[in-house]
């Protein structure tokens, strides 16, 4: 059996996955995607084409790779087919070889509505800053047990005396902060109106992973999201509300660990961090500057500015140990090129005392102090360099820090945003 692999950012999203996952999946079957959903902004960069995917695997821009939207996903219908629109745009075709799992549960508008109403008006100041798609609000009805699961579209006066219970469930916490109740029948009627379209892309996805695996077909799990915000593992509350982690490709797929995973853990050379909690590393004034613009750190679902900040690699350690990475992928290497000095956080102390493990709690990681060393910048060209022996001796020597200290090896580096703008230093 080959092996299969599973891309995961390692830091708080943003890592690059989506360029990562498209220079892959030129030689990949099958891309899946297991948890979140259009929460995720992934960015792909052929020439002058920018895409953007939310939902759907970034396999899907090479015509030979199946694409599924695996069961730990939350689907927003509407959001779906609106990608699904922009895609076949750009002549990129998706029915027949893109399929939502029968599974997942659905987002609906309601779901959207109340995470803005809970982040605006319920938890004022202690805001998490969600992109406000409902995807917390819909896993909470997942867990419920009262979410719609898009296999509900097959039958649809299950799906009529589902919706009810579960608006009139809604409408009891609508009702109680005073706000217009909801109307069953209108969500019902306005769903039957693109169930024909969604039909096209439901399935039963467990066979079809199946049938990979048994024919040894190389798949690839993208993750979405990454692992410090992990519902479990992450920054609680300041997370999202699925398991970006490795553990979320079993639950979310239809997989099992035979299925000889090999992890590719991505790392940003720097940190970034969208929305609210804590970020050890944020960094302040001119340095947080040019790694905002340098780096067009800006939210690629809500364009929101992301917050900028060093390395952390006490974090990423954590990172690496909990999803047994086998290789890391470096991007945006090419955003320190100008920096005098770079430093890297190698520890956290708190209240005095060096800390051993990760602390998870959103409060001691607020006051945790950084320990920091500094490296020297190399202060040179390294956008769009293919070759490693060509990058800096300093940038190479910041690279050989981070596997020395994560005791990992670093397999490829991305030096621009392009497909092309890639060192591969080892085959996997
Ligand atoms: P994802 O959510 O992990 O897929 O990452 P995003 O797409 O949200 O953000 C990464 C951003 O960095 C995108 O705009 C990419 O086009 C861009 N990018 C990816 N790798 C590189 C790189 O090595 N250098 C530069 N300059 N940009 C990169
Ligand atoms: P990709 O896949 C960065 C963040 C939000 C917020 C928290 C909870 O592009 O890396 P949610 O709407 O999920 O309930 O918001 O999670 N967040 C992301 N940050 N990249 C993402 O996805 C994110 N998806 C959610 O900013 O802090
Ligand atoms: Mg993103």
């Amino acid at each position: 059996m080959g092996n299969n692999y599973a891309v995961i950012g390692l830091q708080w999203g943003d890592e690059g996955k989506g360029k990562i996952v498209d220079l892959l999946s030129e030689k990949i079957k099958l891309t899946v995607r297991y948890q979140g959903g259009h929460n995720a902004g992934h960015t792909v960069i052929i020439g002058d084409k920018k895409i953007v995917l939310h939902l759907i695997p970034s396999g899907i821009i090479h015509s030979d790779t199946k694409c599924i939207i695996g069961n730990g996903v939350v689907v927003d219908p509407y959001a779906f087919l609106k990608e699904i629109k922009e895609l076949n745009k750009f002549g990129i075709k998706t029915e027949g070889r893109l399929y939502l799992s029968k599974d997942a549960h659905m987002i609906l508008p309601f779901h959207s509505k109340i995470d803005a109403i809970i982040e605006e008006e319920i938890r004022g100041d202690q805001k998490i800053g969600t992109t406000k798609r409902g995807i917390g609000p819909s896993y909470e009805d997942k867990a419920g047990r009262r979410g719609i699961k898009l296999s509900s579209l097959y039958n649809p006066e299950y799906l009529k005396r589902e919706l009810e219970y579960l608006v009139n469930i809604k409408n009891l916490f609508l009702k109680g902060i005073g706000k217009e109740p909801l109307k069953s029948n209108k969500i019902y009627e306005e769903l039957m109106e693109i169930r024909e379209e969604l039909l096209k892309y439901i399935s039963d996805t467990f066979p079809i992973i199946q049938d990979a695996k048994e024919k040894g077909e190389t798949i690839l799990f993208e993750g979405a999201q990454g692992v410090l915000l992990d519902i479990d593992y992450g920054t609680y509350p300041y997370v999202s509300s699925s398991h970006p982690t490795v553990g979320g490709i079993f639950t979310g797929s239809g997989i099992g660990p035979d299925a000889n995973i090999k992890v590719i853990g991505i790392v940003k050379a720097y940190t970034t961090r969208v929305g609210k909690g804590p970020f050890p590393t944020e960094a302040t004034g001119k340095d947080e500057k040019t790694m905002r613009e340098k780096g067009k750190e800006y939210g690629a679902t809500t364009g929101r500015p992301r917050r900028c900040g060093w390395l952390d690699l006490f974090a990423l350690k954590y990172s690496v140990k909990l999803n047994g990475v086998n290789s890391i992928v470096l991007t945006k290497i090419d955003i320190l090129d100008s920096f005098e000095k770079i430093k890297v956080c190698t520890g956290y102390k708190y209240k005095g005392k060096t800390l051993k493990n990760f602390p998870t709690e959103s409060w001691i990681l607020e006051e945790v102090e950084p320990i920091y060393d500094e490296v020297e910048g190399w202060k040179d060209v390294t956008s769009g360099i293919t070759e490693y022996n060509k990058l800096p001796q300093k940038a190479q020597n910041y690279i050989k820090y981070i596997e020395n200290y994560l005791k990992v090896p670093v397999s490829i580096i991305s030096t621009g945003p392009d497909r092309k703008e890639t060192i591969i230093v080892k085959e996997f």
